[in-house]
């Protein structure tokens, strides 16, 4: 466990745990502000990830930031993103459990860190290993689970709204729901709406 953000970044970048750390280009170890009182939290990089060192850019990432920016969210001020693991699974299959299982501490030590009030999983890989390995994301997203005083949301994966958009409206639900929360439980994330 690292105190202090820098060391932990430093250290991580040099990862070398598991077999993916041999076919990346660029570790991702996440974007966004540490002081976030919210946080997101997707599967692991993809092609554009893997070539930029940067979560959700791709065409997926930019849905995301669309939908974020609908409720005032935006990984450049107010929320942090990361993802269970941090470097590319070749031809993006699912991260192995055992890959999950070696990066994850890193996520942790982030989490510790930036100690969010919220949590949202991007898609069921995320959501299954936060919340609970058996969830069913089309029935549960929108739902806050709390754990030790964080409250835990599952939204659908951005790349899945991109395969099937009839979902768009029912996640994009979510992510009202997420700003009514916001607004009931955190403290600075709107700061700036409040001084206009
Ligand atoms: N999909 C994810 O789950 N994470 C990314 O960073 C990009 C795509």
């Amino acid at each position: 466990m690292y105190d202090n953000w820098e060391e932990l970044k430093n250290c991580c970048m040099g990862c070398q745990r598991c077999e993916l750390a041999q076919t990346r280009k660029n570790l991702v170890f996440g974007v966004g502000n540490p002081n976030a009182e919210v946080m997101f939290i997707g599967e692991g990089p993809g092609e554009q990830e893997d070539l930029r060192g940067e979560p959700f850019v791709g065409r997926g990432g930019q849905l995301l930031d669309k939908m974020l920016a609908v409720v005032d969210l935006d990984r450049n001020k107010n929320i942090y993103i990361a993802n269970i693991v941090k470097c590319r699974p070749p031809k993006n299959r699912d991260p192995r459990p055992e890959e999950q299982e070696q990066c994850i501490g890193w996520l942790r030590n982030q989490t510790k860190l930036i100690r969010p009030k919220i949590i949202v999983c991007l898609g069921r890989i995320s959501a299954a290993k936060i919340i609970k390995p058996d969830i069913k994301i089309t029935k549960e997203h929108g739902i806050f689970f709390e754990r030790n005083g964080t409250l835990l949301m599952a939204t659908l994966h951005p790349a899945a709204l991109l395969r099937n958009p009839s979902n768009k409206p029912a996640a994009m639900e979510d992510y009202f729901r997420l700003r009514d929360k916001i607004k009931e439980i955190c403290t600075h994330t709107y700061d700036d709406q409040l001084n206009i």
